[in-house]
C-alpha cells in the first residue's frame, strides 16, 4: 500500500502519508483539509510541500540530542527517535495532531493523552528505570516531547504535568524556573508556574500542561514560516507582521513582557521553540500569546561560580545578541513595578534553601548578581539611552537566531 497513515487534526482527516522504517514522511497523498494543516506548513497549489511536513514531523520526535536517549533507544530496539513518535501515533500533551493507520477508523477520543492514561516507560527507560516487568508499554506522550533535558509527563491528581530534569553537577535550571515563576507572578507576567518535586534525592522541576484538549501551542518558529521574511525586515518585526496577519492579539505585550523577564535572569537560550501562541483547536482562532515556559537556563546556569555577574560569553535569543540590544525593543516599561520584587533575592535563598547541588557560595552570589540585573533594568528604564533604545527596532537586529530543533 502506498499510503499508511492519515494526519489527523483531532477527529479530522487532514493528508495521507507514507511514513517510512526510520519515522520519515517519503510520500503525501489526498490533502482532505488544508485549513487543518500545521501553521506554518507550505501549501500551494493543491499542494503539500513534502519537505516542510517531514521537517515538522520529525521535529515532533525526541531530539537526537536528548539526554539519555540513546541507551532508551537501545533498550527499546528502535533505529531512531522518529520510530518512536510512530508508536503512540504521534500524539502529544502540546497539540492535537497525530496519524491513524491507513486501515483503521479509531477515534480521536479513544487515544488522546487528555482524556486517556498514558505508560511512564519511555520517561522512566531515559532515567534508566526499566518496567518491572521487562515489557515496555510505548503509548506515551514523551515520545514526542521536544528539548535537550530529560523529561517526562506524569498524572497527579488527574492533571498531566511535565517533570523536567536539570543539567551539570549545579543543577540548577529547576531552581531557575521556580524563581522565574516567582519574577513573573510578581510583575503580572502570563506564565506556567513551575515547583520543586524531590525524587531519589535530586530536585526536579515541575509544571502543569498549559494546553487543554481544545488548545494548542504554535511555537514561534512555525508561526514565522507563514510569511517570507524579506531580508531587510528583522525577526522582531517579522514575527508581529505574522502575529497581525494571524489576528493574533496582545503579542508585543506579551514580547515585552518576555524580553524584560529574559534580561533580568539573562536567559541565554529564548530560541523560537521557547515561545509561541496558542490557538483554538476546533475554530483554530489564535487565542494569544502562550504563557512563558521554559526560562531555566539563566542566570549563569552553566558557568563557574566566579563568573556569576559577568556578561562575558552569555548568549541572547531569538531578536538580538545581547540583552542590552534586546531591550531596546520593549514598547513600554509603565507595567513593570520594581517594588514588586523588594524580596527576590530572599525567595531564591528560600528556594534553594535545601539544595544538594548548590552551595551557598553560589547561591548568594546568584541573589547579588539579579540584585544587580534589577538595579541595572531600573537605571536603563529611567535613562534616556534605553529611551533611544526603544524607538529603534527595526533597524539594528543583527541576525536571525536559528532554529535548534530543540
Ligand atoms: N507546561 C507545558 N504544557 C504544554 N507543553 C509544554 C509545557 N512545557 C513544555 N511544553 C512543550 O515541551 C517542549 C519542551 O519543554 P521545555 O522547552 O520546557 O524543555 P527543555 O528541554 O528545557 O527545552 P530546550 O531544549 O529548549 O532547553 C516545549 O517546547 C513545549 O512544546
Ligand atoms: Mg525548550
Amino acid at each position: 500500500m502506498k499510503w499508511n497513515y492519515t494526519l489527523m487534526h483531532k477527529n479530522i482527516p487532514v493528508v495521507d502519508l507514507k511514513i517510512n522504517l526510520e519515522g520519515k514522511i517519503t510520500y503525501l497523498g489526498e490533502v482532505y483539509t488544508p485549513t487543518h494543516l500545521p501553521v506554518g506548513i507550505k501549501f500551494a497549489k493543491g499542494r503539500v510541500q513534502r519537505s516542510s511536513l517531514n521537517n515538522w514531523w520529525l521535529n515532533r520526535a525526541i531530539p537526537a540530542s536528548r539526554s539519555g536517549i540513546a541507551h532508551a533507544l537501545e533498550s527499546l530496539n528502535l533505529p531512531s527517535t522518529g520510530a518512536l513518535t510512530e508508536k503512540s501515533l504521534g500524539l502529544s500533551l502540546s497539540d492535537q495532531y497525530w496519524i491513524r493507520p491507513i486501515e483503521s477508523s479509531i477515534r480521536w477520543e479513544e487515544v488522546n493523552f487528555f482524556d486517556n492514561s498514558f505508560s511512564e516507560d519511555v520517561g522512566n527507560i531515559l532515567w534508566m528505570h526499566k518496567p518491572s516487568n521487562g515489557k515496555f508499554d510505548l503509548m506515551s506522550p514523551d515520545n514526542t516531547s521536544d528539548g535537550w533535558l530529560r523529561k517526562k509527563w506524569i498524572i497527579i491528581d488527574g492533571m498531566r504535568c511535565l517533570v523536567k530534569d536539570s543539567s551539570g553537577a549545579a543543577r540548577q535550571e529547576a531552581y531557575n524556573e521556580v524563581l522565574a515563576s516567582r519574577i513573573m507572578e510578581h510583575l503580572g507576567i502570563p506564565h506556567v508556574s513551575y515547583e520543586l518535586l524531590h525524587q531519589d534525592g535530586y530536585a526536579y522541576c515541575v509544571c502543569k500542561d498549559f494546553i487543554t484538549r481544545d488548545t494548542e501551542l504554535i511555537p514561534a518558529w512555525y508561526v514565522m514560516q507563514t510569511q517570507k521574511k524579506e531580508n531587510h525586515v528583522s525577526i522582531y518585526n517579522h514575527y508581529l507582521n505574522c502575529c497581525e496577519q494571524l489576528d493574533i492579539p496582545n503579542v508585543r505585550q506579551a514580547i515585552d513582557q518576555m524580553i524584560v523577564l529574559d534580561f533580568l535572569i539573562v536567559n541565554e537560550d529564548r530560541h523560537q521553540t521557547n515561545f509561541g501562541v496558542v490557538r483554538d483547536a476546533n475554530t483554530l482562532e489564535f487565542l494569544g500569546p502562550a504563557p512563558i515556559f521554559d526560562s531555566g537556563t539563566s542566570l549563569w546556569f552553566d558557568k563557574p561560580t566566579q563568573m556569576i555577574g559577568s556578561m562575558a560569553n552569555v548568549v541572547c535569543k531569538p531578536f538580538k545578541t545581547s540583552h542590552e540590544q534586546q531591550l531596546g525593543l520593549v514598547s513600554s516599561f509603565d507595567w513593570v513595578d520594581f517594588s514588586k520584587l523588594d524580596r527576590i533575592e530572599d525567595e531564591w535563598m528560600e528556594i534553594t534553601e535545601h539544595s544538594v547541588s548548590l552551595d551557598e557560595v553560589r547561591r548568594i552570589a546568584i541573589a547579588q548578581a539579579l540584585r544587580q540585573r534589577i538595579l541595572k533594568l531600573e537605571s536603563l528604564v529611567k535613562s534616556s539611552t534605553s529611551m533611544k533604545l526603544s524607538v529603534d527596532s527595526n533597524q539594528d537586529v543583527l541576525s536571525d537566531v536559528k532554529y535548534s530543533g530543540s
